[in-house]
């Protein structure tokens, strides 16, 4: 469809030797929100990896195309520019980097973001703020010692700062207090009112999703979407589990060949 921001199109991808993604569909309209539910090792953050460009994956059949351009061979930070935002699961540590100094050089190499350092500085302060994130935090080097939810913080930060076109959340919301699931929340309805940019939220946490008003729930099964629907497909998630999906993709027709952990090899555990 040319008029979704993002499109992914039977899509498959794995590691070198090990295949994680089978024939994935995707579609995300601008501005809209979307969760992605799983259970663990479903291949959800892969799937957000591989949207991102990230080069530990191979892309070996299917499509993405980003803001009608496909994006499939594009490296990451190509993609970075054109718009894409992953929030890690587990964010990297950078040590000898001043996170003010990042931030300051990722929005230099954005022209729509460029500006005097005296602006930069007040609305790096404005979004600090706004998450309740004691400036301090800004001269001290990337991730290095941060609390989880002092990192989630961060990111948030990043999202407000960068306002991409899509911002892939992957599981931000894991290990936090109330309190600072209260401020990530809050800082994703900052992102949806004042960036009014897409959302793949990937969440176990149904928490987070009571302030979000969700378009689309998408389910995926060893590294196979299997069910999609509205908001209401998390209550219903939330109540009865996966086993449903599970059992459904272990009972289809087509052969998966290439996935020896698979139900639908026929061996599964
Ligand atoms: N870089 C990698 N190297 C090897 N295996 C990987 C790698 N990334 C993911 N996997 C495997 O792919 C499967 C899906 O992982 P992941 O995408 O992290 O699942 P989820 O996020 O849904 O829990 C798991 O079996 C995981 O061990
Ligand atoms: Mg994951």
């Amino acid at each position: 469809m040319a008029d979704q921001l993002l499109n992914v199109s039977a899509l498959s991808a794995g590691t070198e030797d090990k295949p994680i993604l089978h024939g994935v569909d995707l579609a995300v309209g601008a501005g809209e929100c979307h969760v992605l539910m799983g259970p663990n090792g479903a291949g959800k953050s892969t799937l957000g990896h591989v949207i991102m460009g990230d080069p530990a994956y191979a892309v070996t059949g299917g499509s993405i195309t980003f803001d009608g351009a496909d994006v499939t061979e594009l490296t990451s930070d190509k993609r970075s520019l054109a718009g894409i935002f992953l929030s890690y699961q587990a964010p990297v540590e950078v040590p000898g980097v001043p996170l003010y100094s990042f931030l300051r050089t990722i929005c230099q190499m954005r022209p729509e973001l460029k500006t005097t350092a005296r602006k930069f500085r007040q609305r790096v302060g404005e979004i600090a703020d706004q998450l309740e994130l004691d400036q301090s935090f800004l001269m001290r080097e990337l991730n290095v010692g941060f609390s989880g939810g002092e990192k989630k913080k961060i990111e948030m930060l990043q999202l407000l700062l960068l306002q991409p076109k899509l911002a892939i959340l992957d599981e931000t919301d894991s290990g936090l207090d109330v309190d600072a699931l209260g401020i990530v929340s809050r800082g994703i309805q900052a992102y949806r009112e004042q960036v009014g940019g897409a959302l793949i939220v990937i969440t176990h946490n149904t928490r987070i999703l009571e302030r979000l008003s969700v378009d689309r729930t998408h389910v995926m099964v060893h590294g196979h979407m299997v069910a999609e629907g509205d908001a209401s497909l998390i209550a219903d998630i939330d109540a009865n589990g996966f086993e449903r999906f599970e059992r459904a993709l272990g009972e289809r027709d087509e052969a998966c060949v290439d996935c020896p952990g698979c139900p639908k090899a026929g061996d599964a555990e």
